[in-house]
């Protein structure tokens, strides 16, 4: 079991003082990353104590503290999950080989790049929502926003030790431009496109936390199944930090659904905006706007980088182990989406492909299943409330930038359509800017404990046992 040094300039369980050129390493990167938080971490709020929760151990009871800290003094430390004993690559071309401790050369570049991409939308979150704190609904909220943000923080830091312990000079050269390229910035912007997208209001984050955070957790969970073990158990623990992420998400949007529909209730009316609230037809829309921009971070419907990641043993697919088949693809075959036909005559069709090529599509389709069951969750929400609407999830071709679709337009219900037809009716689809505009103008800073904005009901119950009425954040 590997020890814990919590009182190290850096926490780690990776035994960091045991490797002085790597510690020292790591120590020199420290500086600018807390230069970063100072700059493009939160905006406001920065110096006052907020009820965080910090990574201690790894262990399965017990691996969290609890305490108000200021933001800048958090520990933000390097854990990996404890190792599997005689561990096995469970899939590709060296199924049933050890897996490994050290990156083997062939797949050096791969596995930067794949480490890289992951690393990137870590900071590029904390970016996007910096500005939220200024708006927050209650101060419950604001701590939420905050320990999402330190752990994104601490998800930068996991991905930098991988590449500082395991690719040399390139990788600290990747370390330092994880705190160089800026989400939205238009010279060196962040890679994907989704975290270069503003989350300026309250209601995007709790949708971002629903619909990318949860991308994420696919993403992760399909790299803890790499045969390179360190980023397995990296990533192994990120996930449990990330729970809390999606946790903010499905729970703020139940809390907004239930606030609108009290309102629809006393009023007698599905128009609430008069009332400070946020019309359900609105709140469809940005399920559909951060639903399909999620779907594109899954990339390309086959992909030939998908295949080679998975062949090589680099990148699994969502529980892997758990799937009961050969385990390398290449004779099984599934149908992947696809456009058939020109202009008036063309139609939405399928092909089939390899298992091995259309992991992407795999992976979209698991993330998708799991999308549901907030969409049910929010549409009980209703129906307990004894109200007739019900939420849905847009077809997957609907909105894409990316793979088949991204030059067809598709309406909600998956009609292929001319771009008439869909400038027609976009604006009943997508947020417009009066949307935006009314959504920005509910948002304004609650500060006093145990008190919520108009438009969000409260939550169920606090943080770690505090009622919902604690300072979470002291002002
Ligand atoms: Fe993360
Ligand atoms: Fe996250």
């Amino acid at each position: 079991m590997a020890l814990v040094d919590i009182n190290a300039k850096i926490p780690n369980n990776v035994d960091l003082a045991g490797d002085r050129r790597l510690q020292r390493a790591l120590e020199q990167w420290q500086p600018k990353f807390i230069r970063w938080w100072e700059d493009l971490g939160p905006s406001a709020f920065k110096r006052n104590p907020v009820f965080l929760r910090t990574a201690i151990d790894v262990g399965r009871d017990g691996w969290a503290n609890f305490d108000h800290v200021e933001m800048p003094d958090y520990r933000w430390g390097v854990f990996l999950a404890e190792p599997e004993p005689d561990r096995k690559i469970a899939f590709g071309d060296h199924k049933g080989t050890d897996v490994w401790q050290e990156v083997p050369g062939e797949y050096r570049s791969e596995l930067q790049r794949l480490i890289v991409v992951q690393g990137d939308t870590e900071p590029a979150s904390v970016e996007q929502q910096r500005h939220l704190s200024l708006t927050a609904p209650s101060l419950y909220d604001m701590r939420n926003l905050f320990q999402v943000n330190v752990e994104e923080g601490r998800h930068l830091w996991a991905m930098v030790y991988l590449l500082h312990r395991y690719f040399g000079r390139d990788g600290r050269d990747e370390a330092d431009e994880m705190l160089e390229r800026h989400s939205g910035d238009a010279d060196n912007p962040r890679i994907l496109g989704a975290f270069n997208e503003e989350t300026p209001d309250w209601l995007s984050f709790y949708m971002f936390t629903y619909f990318t955070d949860r991308d994420g957790k696919y993403q992760l969970a399909s790299l803890r199944e790499s045969a390179f073990d360190p980023l397995s158990r990296t990533c192994d623990f990120m996930l449990k930090e990330e729970a809390h992420h999606m946790f903010v998400g499905t729970s703020g949007v139940t809390r907004v659904v239930q606030r609108t529909a009290e309102l629809m209730n006393e009023h007698g009316t599905d128009d609430v905006h008069p009332h400070g609230g946020l019309n359900l037809d609105l709140l469809q829309k940005y399920i559909n706007f951060h639903y399909s921009v999620s779907l594109d971070l899954f990339g390309a419907e086959t992909s030939t980088n998908a295949a080679n990641y998975f062949a090589a043993g680099l990148k699994g697919r969502f529980q892997e182990e758990r799937r009961d088949d050969d385990h390398l693809l290449k004779t099984s075959y599934r149908d992947v989406p696809t456009v058939d036909g020109e202009g008036a005559d063309s139609r939405i069709a399928s092909r089939e492909v390899t298992q091995l090529s259309a992991l992407n599509e795999t992976l979209r389709d698991d993330y998708i299943e799991d999308c549901r069951k907030g969409l049910d969750r929010w549409n009980r929400t209703l129906a307990s409330a004894g109200i007739d609407f019900t939420f849905a999830l847009p077809h997957s071709a609907f909105n894409r930038e990316v793979g088949v679709f991204r030059d067809h337009k598709v309406s909600p219900d998956g009609r292929l359509l001319s771009n008439g037809q869909w400038n027609e009716s976009v604006e009943s689809w997508l947020p417009t800017a009066d949307d935006r505009a009314h959504v920005g103008s509910l948002m304004k800073g609650v500060t006093e404990p145990g008190v919520m904005a108009g438009w969000v009901a409260p939550p169920a119950q606090g943080i770690h046992q505090k009622p919902v009425e604690y300072d979470y954040v002291k002002l």
